[in-house]
């Protein structure tokens, strides 16, 4: 994953010109790591970092590239996906309470990846791996249809503005890729801070012929995070969704 360092702006993610032909999720930040985040970077990346092969930008996937769960994780055991995964708190708390069940995390961010490699260090966890990539691309190629026990996209980037709409991640196209790497009987999980993407999310779920669901309570295993601290103190509501594969 060294070409993750690179903090310039990523031009494939504004302009769908060249390897992307569809907008992404989300923009570059700074990758810059923190002293702790680099030692755990350092010490955990070669193992817990997938070696992903890139086709253009630095979080893109090579279409020949799949993703080999038992051979990664040297077991056949469920797998659970976790799309932006932010700085792991939520996989970190489920690979703790869950050793029997493996976890993956698609995060484009790498200094979240980097705070989940902290976790994965104190814990000693040996059943998560990350990889810095754009999930949509991963689910289309990179992991097997059907390989996927449960699916995760908490808090998703909003994109408020009606004219940044067509970059939300939670689509019917996205919907489609869900539903190729699910199991059938596996579970989508979804929650927002943003009412109007819930409503989205909703319809996007009801407009599925993959998918039996909608609306849901909040499940133990989704652990407060400090991004969804940061929208309840501002007065948001949480909304959560569940989805079956039919
Ligand atoms: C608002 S944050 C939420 C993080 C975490 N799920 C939580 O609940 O705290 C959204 C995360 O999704 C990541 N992200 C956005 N689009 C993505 C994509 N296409 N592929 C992978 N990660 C993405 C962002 O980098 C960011 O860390």
């Amino acid at each position: 994953m060294s070409d993750s360092a690179d903090t310039r702006p990523d031009p494939a993610a504004d302009a769908p010109t060249g390897y992307r032909t569809e907008p992404v999720s989300f923009t570059r930040r700074g990758g810059r790591l923190n002293d702790r985040q680099q030692r755990s970077w350092d010490l955990l990346a070669d193992t817990m970092v997938l070696d992903v092969t890139r086709q253009g930008p630095s979080t893109s996937v090579d279409p020949d590239v799949r993703f080999d769960a038992a051979a990664t994780f040297g077991r056949e055991a469920p797998l659970v996906v976790e799309i932006g995964s932010g700085r792991g708190e939520v996989l970190v708390h489920a690979a703790t309470q869950a050793p029997g069940t493996d976890f993956l995390g698609l995060e484009v961010y790498k200094p979240g990846v980097a705070q989940t490699l902290i976790g994965i260090r104190h814990g000693e966890l040996t059943n998560v791996r990350l990889a810095i990539v754009n999930a949509p691309e991963a689910l289309t190629t990179m992991l097997p249809e059907g390989s996927v026990d449960e699916l995760w996209v908490h808090f998703p980037d909003p994109w408020h503005k009606k004219r940044h709409h067509k970059r939300r991640l939670v689509t019917p196209a996205f919907a489609e890729l869900a539903g190729r790497v699910l199991r059938p009987g596996g579970t989508w999980r979804l929650a927002t801070d943003w009412a109007e993407y819930a409503e989205q999310m909703a319809e996007v779920v009801a407009g599925s012929p993959d998918f039996e669901g909608g609306r849901s309570e909040r499940w133990d295993g989704r652990v407060l995070t400090r991004f969804e601290a940061k929208g309840i103190a501002a007065g948001r509501e949480i909304h959560d969704l569940t989805a079956v594969r039919v």
